[in-house]
Parts: C-alpha cells; sequence; structure tokens
C-alpha cells in the first residue's frame, strides 16, 4: 500500500481498476485498523447498496469530510438522521416540481447561450467547466432555494468551489487529524465555508421576511425545511448539501458531455438532428422530453462513462458476507460506479462511447450495471431533476452550436469530489 501511494493520488481510477483486475470483485486492502475493501464487483456492489443496504451507514470518512462543509444534511447524514430527513425534503422532488425546473433550465440556458454567442462572435474558445458549473448552479438555486433573484449564483458557485477545493486538499495531509483552527488549510476552510454560510443566511432571512408578509414559506426546498419547523443550523445543513450534491455533478456530466460531441461528429451531427426536429424556438419544457430519446441515450451513455459520483463508501454495522468474503462489522467498504461501468463482464467494448447502447429499442442494460446515481434507498433524490436538465441542456446546445478541438483523446479523468477533465475543457463553438 505504501508503495502504492503515489499511484494511488495520481491515478486514483487507474489503481482502482488495476487492483479489481488482480484480485477479483472483493478486495482487502493491507491498512491498519477495522478492515478495508475495495467492492469491485456488480453483485457485491448490489448487495450493500440495495438487498442488504439496512447492514450498512455512511459513518466514513469519506462523509465526515463532506460535512466540513454540508454539516449533516441528507446525503452525509447516517442512517437514523438520514431516516427522519428523507421525508421532509422528498414533496420538493415530487414529479410536478420537477417538471418545473424546465422554465428554470430554459433561463440558465439563455444567459449560456448569450455568453457563448459572444465568445463565436469575437472568435474565442470557451472554457466548458466553469460555464456548466454556474448554468447548473443557476438552476439549482431557482428551483430549490428561490426563483425570484439569482444575483448571488456567482458568489454561490465561486464559495462551494472554494470549499470544496480545500476539504480535498486537506483530507490528503496528515493535517486532517488536527482541529480546524490549529492549520492554515483548517483556518482557510473556516473562512470559505462562512463565505458559503453568509449567502446561505441572507436567502434564509429573505425567504422568512417574505413568509411573514404573505403567510407561506412556499414548495420549494427552502419553503419545506423552514415549514417544517428545522432549527436554522438543520435549515442550514441542508440547503449547503442540495448546493454542493446538485450542481457539481450536472456541470462534469455536461462538461465530458461536449468533450466527447466535439471529437464525434456522427454522435453529435445525429443529436443536433434530434434537436431541429424536436425544439423549435419555443423555451424548453418538460413535454419535450420523451421526443428526445438519442439527447438520453447520449447523457446515459456519458454518465456511464463518466458516473461524475465515482466514489461511494459505507461503514459494514453488522457482519456480513460478499462474493465469499467475510466483512466484520465496523469495516470500510469502497464502492465506484466507475469500475462497474468500465468492467468488461457488464459491458461489450465499456471503454468506447457509444449512446446507441441506451437507445430504447436497444436491449436495455441490467440496473445491476449502471449505478451513477447509486441504488437502493440512498439513491440519489436529485435523479429525475439531473435527468431532465441534462437532457435539455444538450439538445439546446447541440442545435445551436458545432462544438470543435484539436485533442484527439479525452481529457484524463482526475477522481476529485467528482470526476473531471484534467486541465479543464476548451472547444471552439461555431453556430450551426
Ligand atoms: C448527474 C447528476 C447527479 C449524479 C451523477 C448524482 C449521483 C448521486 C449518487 C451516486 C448518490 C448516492 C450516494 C451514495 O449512495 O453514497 C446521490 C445522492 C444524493 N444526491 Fe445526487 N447526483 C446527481 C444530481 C443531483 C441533484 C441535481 C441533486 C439535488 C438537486 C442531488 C442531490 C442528492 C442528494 C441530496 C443525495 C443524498 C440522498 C440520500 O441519501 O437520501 N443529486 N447522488
Amino acid at each position: 500500500m505504501l508503495r502504492s501511494v503515489r499511484r494511488i493520488q495520481g491515478d486514483t481510477l487507474g489503481f482502482l481498476q488495476s487492483m479489481a483486475r488482480q484480485h477479483g470483485p472483493v478486495v482487502q486492502f493491507p491498512v491498519p485498523g477495522a478492515g478495508t475493501y475495495l467492492v469491485a464487483g456488480a453483485e457485491p456492489v448490489r448487495r450493500v447498496l440495495v438487498t442488504n443496504a439496512r447492514a450498512y451507514g455512511k459513518a466514513t470518512l469519506q462523509y465526515r469530510t463532506l460535512s466540513l462543509v454540508t454539516g449533516e444534511g441528507l446525503l452525509a447524514a447516517d442512517t437514523e438522521a438520514w431516516r427522519a430527513q428523507r421525508p421532509v425534503v422528498q414533496p420538493a422532488f415530487h414529479a410536478d416540481a420537477v417538471d418545473r425546473t424546465a422554465a428554470h433550465v430554459d433561463a440558465a440556458v439563455r444567459a449560456l447561450v448569450a455568453d457563448w454567442d459572444r465568445a463565436v462572435a469575437a472568435g474565442r474558445e470557451v472554457d466548458v467547466e466553469p460555464a456548466m458549473l454556474q448554468a447548473a448552479m443557476a438552476v439549482v438555486r431557482a428551483a430549490l432555494l428561490d426563483a425570484g433573484s439569482n444575483a448571488d449564483v456567482r458568489a454561490l458557485t465561486t464559495a462551494t468551489a472554494r470549499a470544496l477545493e480545500i476539504v480535498l486538499a486537506r483530507a490528503s495531509t496528515p493535517g486532517a487529524l488536527l482541529p480546524l483552527g490549529w492549520t492554515p488549510a483548517g483556518r482557510r476552510l473556516s473562512r470559505a465555508v462562512r463565505g458559503l454560510d453568509a449567502v446561505v443566511s441572507d436567502l434564509v432571512v429573505e425567504r422568512r421576511r417574505r413568509a411573514y408578509r404573505t403567510g407561506e414559506y412556499g414548495a420549494d426546498l427552502l419553503g419545506l425545511l423552514l415549514a417544517a419547523g428545522l432549527p436554522p443550523r438543520q435549515v442550514r445543513d441542508q440547503v449547503v448539501t442540495f448546493i454542493v450534491a446538485g450542481h457539481e455533478t450536472v456541470a462534469t456530466a455536461l462538461t465530458w458531455a461536449l468533450d466527447l460531441l466535439a471529437r464525434d461528429e456522427p454522435v453529435a451531427a445525429r443529436l443536433a438532428a434530434e434537436a431541429d426536429g424536436v425544439l423549435g424556438d419555443r423555451p424548453l419544457d418538460v413535454r419535450l422530453l420523451p421526443r428526445l430519446p438519442y439527447a438520453r441515450a447520449v447523457l446515459d451513455e456519458v454518465l456511464r462513462l463518466y458516473p461524475p459520483a465515482w466514489l461511494l463508501t459505507r461503514r459494514a454495522r453488522v457482519d456480513d458476507e460478499l462474493a465469499g468474503a467475510r466483512i466484520p462489522a465496523g469495516s470500510l467498504l469502497i464502492l465506484s460506479p466507475w469500475l462497474v461501468h468500465r468492467d468488461p463482464e457488464c459491458w461489450a467494448d465499456p471503454d468506447a462511447f457509444r449512446p446507441d447502447r441506451f437507445l430504447p429499442d436497444a436491449q436495455r442494460p441490467a440496473p445491476l450495471h449502471y449505478l451513477p446515481f447509486g441504488a437502493g434507498p440512498r439513491i440519489c433524490i436529485g435523479r429525475d431533476m439531473a435527468l431532465l436538465e441534462g437532457v435539455l441542456v444538450l439538445a439546446a446546445l447541440a442545435r445551436r452550436y458545432r462544438f470543435g478541438t484539436d485533442r484527439t483523446a479525452p481529457a484524463p479523468p482526475l477522481a476529485q469530489v467528482t470526476i473531471r477533465p484534467r486541465g479543464g475543457v476548451r472547444l471552439r463553438l461555431r453556430a450551426r
């Protein structure tokens, strides 16, 4: 393990893949303390997340580290806290609420297109990732926190990125074991989190003020949290959780999508043809979704190749057995959709970008083999929202632009909080 440290840091995904290939579906890492296992096979992953999910919780270093930013929100909450929280926020993700997100996606795409049209006119390349982060943040902000204003989207995007960056850097140094105030990185993190908290606190104050005037909190996430009478700390933790969970995931998926489209003319042309026939000049709308099966297949395939949430961890609450290996209570389990999605036992030609695999008339992949949103009781609550947003954005951009790049290979993946393209993605756009 010590010899592998450099490799783990430089090429985490490659390291995990080589472990799985050499040692099989469940690999025990020789590290001191409680057992640490890589669960790579589709079957044992399913057992941990779905069929024996109650035997596993989220009391892991990954989620504890994330909670330095998100607090005890829904994503990081361990079993009992999670059970109390999920019903409070679930109504914000009912079908009609998700459908209403389309209007916010439309607004975010209009702002993005206005920016990118200027870049096209000036012959400038566009830096895709920051633009997608901003667009996805605008959607989360409008759909869940307040549709009224979005003046603080840039501040939110920067403060969140900053806090996550420091958490990530901190997680890979011994300073992580010390209290926050003791190290410079810890103090920087506290400052970044305070910046995020200030924006969130303004949102809450504004909503309370409005509720005082109108007599109601509203049916979006923020309204539900306040109406449930949660203490301010819990409201803050949920709001930050949804900001973190809901924007970088969608933004990195869309960034990879454009990177892939720029190097695959036939797929880009087919996507554009579908979008031309469906979108017209009307605002983006949920009713368009069933008429965009190719855009959906492209998104599904991007989420297979680059599942943004590449690392899921669990702590065994009781003894269990996975693929014949005994897993004592207290063990740490490391799971990765990346491994399952690139496993040749599950997928033909797993590294190839082939949206056709997901077309409605293709043979559907086994649910066991495809889990970009996780699975079981802790499955992503924002799945439908993310799919709606992803499909509409892809279709709208493909209809408007041709994407170009000189790079022949995809950017190398960098496994951080999400899987990001190392060095970013810069593309030349041409109007269609
Ligand atoms: C492409 C976009 C997205 C991907 C790939 C994704 C992926 C995931 C995955 C894999 C999990 C399960 C984590 C685990 O089991 O440890 C998860 C949970 C979660 N996601 Fe997403 N997500 C996306 C978009 C969103 C959006 C848009 C939101 C909210 C607006 C969101 C909010 C959450 C929350 C709150 C949880 C925790 C759910 C629970 O434990 O009950 N996600 N997501």
